[in-house]
């Protein structure tokens, strides 16, 4: 099937509204329309059923989770392990179907989107793994890694351009041109997921879904990791979907916070508040556990808290951002 767009019409037929040609919104609507907006959000799916004729048994991994998400701002999703953070990221990126509520991007549900209609909102949000040594092929020279999300959009785009456009995305991570003809061997873990960031970035994207971003890397580099994107969201106004274990990453980046556990928001609020004054026993927990974890480790934490902010003390995060600019499908 042929897919053709222009500024005002697609003839991708959506699911939900499929005979309607349908109006991208306007760059001047934007700061109205909510970048990411959830709402009831719930997961759940089969388990093995325990005899032939009993019906299967649900095993739920998100229930009921809403939060709203502006145009250049960053939420945080914190909670230990198990508690649905990964579960929630893959349903923002379409990559899981939600068994109840909704999840639009720009106004649009993503989950009734047709295939084709969704690879294209993707343009809009991408996303970036954990671990910078299993998410980039080792095989690839970094301008094919980073050029891949290009190629599945824009097969067509000469081989050239493309290589122009990692260069830029590379130049705006920190690293230089002559690094697309390496490998990702040749990197440390923090270039390797600034490599992942300049991969995100490349389809030029209002969202970008972190899933603990930084938490594969020495504390040190951390820092550096966090400086790229707290500058990324000022040059571009991105708006980050941070999801982190680590408080220090959250309290600094994040506007609001959203605590989960086993599935459930349990308690949210900014930063601030939720971390000077937490109320429920887990974010309690959550808070408890980073400087008691050991002297060592809390100094250095301390220190990275101490950067981070320094960071953002110096750069403010741009809360509306100029150069904005919204993919066709969205
Ligand atoms: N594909 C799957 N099939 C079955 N259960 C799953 C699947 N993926 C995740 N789970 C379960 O769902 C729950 C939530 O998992 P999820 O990965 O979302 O947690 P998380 O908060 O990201 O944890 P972590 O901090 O360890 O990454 C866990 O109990 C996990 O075992
Ligand atoms: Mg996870």
């Amino acid at each position: 099937m042929t897919t053709k767009t222009n500024a005002h019409t697609i003839d991708v037929p959506f699911r939900d509204m499929p005979d309607i040609a349908w109006q991208p919104p306007q760059l001047d609507a934007l700061p109205e329309l909510p970048l990411l907006q959830a709402q009831g959000l719930g997961f759940s799916y089969p388990l093995h059923r325990r005899w032939p004729w009993s019906a299967p048994e649900q095993q739920t991994l998100l229930h009921d989770v809403s939060f709203t998400l502006q145009t250049g701002r960053s939420l945080g999703i914190v909670g230990a392990s198990g508690a649905g953070k990964s579960t929630l990221a893959r349903l923002v990126m379409a990559l899981l179907q939600p068994t109840s509520g909704s999840i639009r991007l720009l106004g649009r549900t993503l989950h009734t989107l047709a295939p084709s209609a969704l690879r294209q909102a993707r343009r809009n949000m991408q996303m970036v793994f954990q671990d910078p040594y299993s998410s980039l092929d080792p095989r690839q020279r970094i301008e094919r890694i980073i050029t891949e999300p290009l190629r599945a959009l824009e097969p067509a785009t000469q081989r050239a351009a493309q290589r122009e456009q990692a260069a830029q995305v590379l130049a705006q991570v920190g690293l230089r041109s002559s690094d697309l003809d390496k490998y990702p061997h040749q990197f440390s873990g923090g270039q390797r997921q600034r490599i992942a960031i300049a991969r995100a970035l490349i389809t030029r994207p209002l969202l970008i879904v972190a899933d603990e971003p930084v938490s594969a890397l020495d504390v040190s580099v951390q820092a550096q990791v966090l400086n790229v994107l707290i500058d990324l969201q000022q040059q571009h106004g991105l708006g980050y979907l941070l999801i982190s274990h680590d408080l220090a990453v959250v309290q600094h980046l994040c506007d609001e916070v959203l605590v989960l556990d086993q599935g459930r928001v349990v308690e949210r609020g900014t930063p601030q508040a939720l971390f000077s004054d937490p109320r429920h026993p887990c974010t309690q927990a959550l808070v408890q556990a980073v400087p008691q974890i050991d002297p060592g480790r809390a100094r250095r934490r301390q220190t990275l808290r101490q950067r981070i902010a320094d960071a953002v003390d110096d750069n403010p995060p741009a809360r509306h951002a100029s150069a904005r600019q919204v993919h066709p499908l969205l």
